[in-house]
């Protein structure tokens, strides 16, 4: 079993939405997935909702993969890991975990328990400048198991997201950039991952790539 903790203490950065996706992108990948959801806003939790609720309209032949969500009160989250780790040693579940924005012990306890952490982070000044105490709870509870993802990037600004893709490679490695697409809203709004929405996809290919990252780091083999 492993663990995956998304955090960034700035709301709105993308954690929920990269968690939901990659949540679908490890599954096709043959991962058993379950998600949790430490965050009173309930983003994921409502995303698993919507995801059973297409069981109520679309045909049964294309109802999307069950993704459980496991409750788990945010106080218990490091002993509920423990508990976990021993209930399913040897196979391969993968949970992902979304958290508050917050810096509170039940995010410490589940960056503590986690096997690789994704820091998302917008492309802005304010993002940036607001990254300094995600940073420093993540150092003190998971140093050496995160990776930042440059995430709602604009496509239209290039050269910019270059540079401040490298300003975070100083301070720990940047695992893809994820551009602000219309296709992320729309998929995770109805409950599916952006791999479901449409064949041919962006965002789809951009999800692939923060698995492949993550992937590597849990299992320490890459992709394919
Ligand atoms: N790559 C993207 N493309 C388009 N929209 C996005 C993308 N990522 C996130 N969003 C949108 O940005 C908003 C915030 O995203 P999300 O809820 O995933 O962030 P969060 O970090 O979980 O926020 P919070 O801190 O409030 O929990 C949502 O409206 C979501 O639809
Ligand atoms: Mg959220």
């Amino acid at each position: 079993m492993h663990v995956v903790t998304f955090v960034s203490q700035k709301g709105g950065s993308g954690k929920s939405t990269l968690a939901v996706s990659l949540a679908v992108a490890a599954q096709l990948d043959g991962r058993r997935v379950a998600l949790v959801d430490l965050d009173p806003q309930g983003s994921t939790a409502a995303w698993v909702d919507a995801r059973m609720k297409l069981r109520e309209w679309v045909s049964e032949d294309s109802w999307p993969a069950d993704i459980p969500l496991r409750k788990v009160g945010a106080a218990r989250i490091g002993a509920w890991i423990e508990e976990a780790r021993a209930r399913n040693a040897g196979n391969n579940l993968l949970v992902i975990i979304d958290t508050a924005g917050t810096a509170d012990d039940d995010v410490a306890a589940a960056l503590r328990g986690a096997d690789a952490v994704v820091i998302p982070v917008q492309p802005s000044p304010q993002d940036m400048r607001a990254l300094g105490p995600t940073l420093k709870q993540v150092r003190d509870h998971a140093a050496g198991k995160f990776a930042f993802v440059l995430s709602r990037a604009s496509h239209l600004q290039v050269r910019e997201n270059a540079e401040i893709v490298a300003v975070l490679e100083k301070h720990g490695p940047v695992a893809c950039t994820v551009t602000d697409r219309v296709e992320f809203k729309r998929a995770i709004g109805l409950g599916y991952g952006p791999h479901e929405s449409t064949t041919t996809s962006k965002a789809a290919a951009e999800i692939d790539g923060l698995w492949d990252h993550v992937k590597q780091k849990i299992e320490g083999e890459p992709r394919g």
